[in-house]
């Protein structure tokens, strides 16, 4: 398919083959529209936000810095007078239960730079009056995202999939596709941020139809990474190996004096979110400092830098290990396996001379793509 044209026969059926796929692999129900969109997760998140805010008053959630971004939206770009931030710091999540099911609620499902999750959306009414606007972009694949209590939840291709960036993924409850079509927004739109036409959903948007033109080669390579998930088990499997991988770091993680979860709380806490950066956060865990307490160490911006190599490591990477990838097909918890998996390594290696941080981060995509045929084999 590559050097053909995403309008052609063809072309489009790679299209529409990508949302079939993904709502069996994602068990998406029959009436929620999949849409393919510009600007990978952001693109998405921020043509959900850009055309359906507005008609309520709005709950922002965050508690890490995607969903700053989504507050910086909200209430500095879009303005919305009605709006209110629900945050809480680093590790912890916000009271859920302040949201209230007449507004529209913003929030992320997995906090990518926290490793802190929602443990579950019994916090969101099935009979809410308002939409629930969730990025979920580093939870699709991994956890298991109750559809019925999600209007708009987006995601992008390389996060947990382990796949090519670049596009963003916009799925939409019946309730959602209303709206689009009820309101109109009173700022004006780009054409990207543009699903609808004399106010009606482009429906061709939903059938492989996109906006602009996307990579047919990342097309491809997610139809691979889709047809990979199918024949490891499908999402079941995915979450369980996510589920295992989490086990494995924690079985080390309590047992190795100087390292802690960033989550507080064991419900909160990612099965995928490897946040890094200077911080030397691991899978939400963060590098004891010498003489810290397991609560001082819990401040994830220690002026602390590490060695230039942890620095070269931390930098322009996509901030997730993609654990699904990272645990062997046989289902045992082999921790020096998933660590060498994640670019960790126990005891020895070149990284861990770093003074400051002995882990760096993350599996670096290409490994993962050239490792999922050998998805068993440590490197
Ligand atoms: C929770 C969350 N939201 C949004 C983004 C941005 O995603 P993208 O680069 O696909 O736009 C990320 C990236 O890691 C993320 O983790």
């Amino acid at each position: 398919m590559l050097g053909r044209s995403h309008r052609s026969k063809p072309g489009k059926a790679k299209l529409k083959e990508a949302i079939d796929r993904t709502r069996a692999v994602l068990r998406v129900p029959a009436e929620y529209r999949i849409g393919i969109v510009a600007g990978s997760d952001t693109g998405a998140v921020e043509l959900a936000l850009w055309s359906l805010l507005g008609p309520k008053p709005v709950d922002v959630l965050a508690w890490e810095s995607f969903g700053e971004d989504w507050v910086t939206d909200v209430v500095k770009q879009l303005k919305l007078k009605e709006s209110r931030v629900i945050k809480a710091g680093y590790g912890a999540l916000p009271d859920l239960t302040q949201a209230k099911s007449a507004h529209d609620i913003v929030f992320l499902w997995n906090g990518t730079t926290s490793g802190v999750r929602v443990p579950d959306g019994n916090w969101i009414r099935n009979d809410r009056e308002g939409l629930t606007i969730c990025d979920a972009t580093s939870a699709a694949f991994a956890m298991d995202l109750p559809w019925a209590k999600l209007d708009v939840a987006t995601f992008s291709w390389q996060k947990a999939l382990g796949s090519e960036g670049g596009h963003g993924m916009i799925v939409l409850s019946p309730k959602a596709a209303a709206r689009f079509e009820s309101y109109n927004p009173p700022w004006p739109m780009p054409k990207t941020s543009r699903l609808t036409k004399d106010g009606k959903l482009i429906e061709g948007i939903f059938e492989g139809e996109t906006i602009n033109t996307p990579s047919m080669l990342a097309v491809e390579d997610y139809l691979d990474a889709l047809k990979w998930a199918e024949k490891i088990g499908g999402l079941p499997e995915l979450m369980a190996r996510a589920d295992r991988n989490l086990a494995a770091l924690a079985h080390w993680v309590k047992k190795t004096e100087w390292v802690d979860f960033l989550a507080a709380d064991e419900k909160t806490r990612s099965n995928i979110g490897v946040p890094e950066d200077r911080r030397s956060v691991v899978h939400g865990a963060r590098q004891r400092g010498a003489g810290e307490s397991r609560d001082q160490h819990r401040q994830p911006f220690g002026k602390r830098r590490g060695c230039a190599r942890h620095r070269r490591l931390s930098r322009g990477t996509a901030g997730l290990a993609h654990l699904v990838r990272i645990d062997g097909g046989n289902g045992r918890h082999r921790e020096s396996h998933a660590l060498a998996r994640l670019g960790l390594r126990a005891g020895k290696g070149k990284l861990n001379r770093c003074p400051r941080f002995s882990f760096p981060t993350i599996c670096p995509l290409r490994r993962l793509r050239s490792s999922r045929s050998a998805a068993s084999r440590p490197t």
